[in-house]
């Protein structure tokens, strides 16, 4: 495909923070653009890269990352404040309406706090001896070597020096390096993934650096290299201690933004099912007024919630590994719960909506990282009887195109006669 420069008006930004123009072959999608600019782009098919800003927005703002538009991590920073609450909050309601469900979806709820307390960073070996750390490009598995990142939180501040020193010492691999570090209450928290199994004399590198960078833990593929502090996190009344790798929201305002709005939607339930639940982020703290049981596949993770869930004055937490993917819980076994909670992985959880489309729970709080699964999810829970109450994105991964989503379902009719009523 030969590419060409061209002068192109920019309908909108699309749903990964591109601005997408009409082409004379059809769509043009062209990354740091904003709706209705007019722009100069060099064109390679669906793809435009910008080359010059004609005519800008008056949305338009500086971006405040000197990396940005290189570095892959942000796509959407040039946007104002408020043009930008309205693109993610349509990015729902759109899904929704594709989807063919109406519903007012409510106002963009920023969840970034003090920063994303994880991140994951690249490290790639290009010729023996040479390593490079750091984010990689959008679209492609360059990485861009930054310094600082003005997205992460402050206590994070050890992480990209840690991160870069670990990918220093296993230099002279060849393989791709990941390094996924979150920030713990007690200091950094590090999981390697891509180098395989570690040699003693490396082990022993990376253990020395693990002192020297004050990490509270380092592992490679969840197998700990060395545990100098248990990284905890506190999680409504209780600490929890994570296991290696563990699914964690990005942004400690963003769990907390996310576990109030499921708390207030299940208030008044007494039984509730946690499906998805990772270590307990929502169980733990809904346990202060309800018996939770908890499902999920990560068996480490339901560990440590468990380990969590005995203080005194909770209610009781139950967990049970389950893939619910292959087995959901079946409607039977749904309808002694008063509200159930589901939070599926981005792929959403088709089948376990449709067992709960066929259930008597009364009150259903569906938490989702992905408008198009959770507007399938929901349609299919709709379909079935329920009425959707509540919309609300939540926004922990600011200047990205990812946005966090709360809805609550009522079980539509008459108030379904219960099982466990009758018997109680
Ligand atoms: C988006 S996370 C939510 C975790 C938790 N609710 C939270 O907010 O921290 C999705 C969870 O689904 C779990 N999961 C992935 N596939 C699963 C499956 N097939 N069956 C059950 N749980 C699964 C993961 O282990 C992870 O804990």
């Amino acid at each position: 495909m030969i590419s060409f420069n061209t002068r192109l008006t920019i309908d909108r930004l699309g749903w990964r923070g591109e601005g997408v123009a009409q082409g004379p072959d059809g769509l043009i999608f062209i990354p740091y653009a904003l709706a209705h600019e007019t722009i100069i782009a060099e064109v390679d098919g669906a793809r435009g890269t910008l080359v010059e800003v004609v005519a800008p927005s008056p949305d338009r703002i500086a971006p405040f990352c000197r990396y940005f538009s290189r570095c892959g991590g942000c796509a959407v920073q040039t946007l104002s404040a408020e043009s930008y609450a309205r693109w993610k909050r349509d990015l729902v309601a759109k899904a929704l309406q594709r989807a063919g469900l109406t519903i007012a979806v409510s106002q963009l709820i920023d969840a970034h706090g003090a920063g994303r307390r994880r991140a994951t960073f690249h490290a790639r070996y290009p010729q023996q001896g040479q390593v490079k750390t750091g984010f990689t490009q959008a679209r492609t598995h360059d990485i861009v070597e930054i310094d600082s990142c003005p997205v992460l939180a402050s206590s994070m501040d050890r992480a990209l020096p840690a991160a870069r020193a670990l990918a220093q010492a296993l230099a002279g691999q060849s393989k791709p390096l990941d390094i996924l570090v979150t920030a713990t209450a007690s200091g950094l928290d590090i999981d390697l993934k891509g180098h395989g199994p570690m040699s003693d004399t490396a082990t022993q590198r990376l253990i020395k650096i693990a002192g020297d960078y004050d990490l509270a833990r380092l592992s490679n593929h969840g197998s700990i290299l060395i545990s100098r502090r248990t990284p905890v996190l506190a999680m409504g009344r209780v600490m929890v201690a994570p296991p290696p790798g563990a699914f964690l929201q990005a942004t400690e305002a963003g769990e907390e933004t996310l576990a109030a709005r499921v708390c207030a939607h299940a208030a008044g339930a007494k039984l509730i099912a946690d499906l998805f639940s990772g270590v307990g982020t929502f169980a733990l703290r809904m346990a202060a007024f309800a018996k939770v049981d908890a499902y999920d596949l990560d068996e480490a993770a339901l560990q440590a919630m468990a380990k969590a869930a005995h203080v005194e004055g909770m209610h009781q937490v139950t967990a049970a590994r389950r893939d619910l993917f292959a087995r959901p819980l079946r409607p039977e076994e749904m309808e002694r719960y008063d509200a159930i909670v589901f939070d599926p992985p981005r792929a959403g959880a088709a089948e376990q909506a449709t067992a709960l489309a066929a259930s008597l729970v009364p009150v259903i709080v569906a938490v989702s990282c992905n408008a198009e699964s959770f507007a399938r999810d929901a349609a299919i829970l709709c379909a079935g009887g329920y009425e959707i109450l509540m919309v609300e994105p939540v926004d922990q991964f600011r200047h990205t195109p990812h946005v966090e989503i709360v809805a609550s379902f009522r079980r539509r009719g008459e108030k379904p006669r219960r099982k466990r009523r009758l018997l109680g």
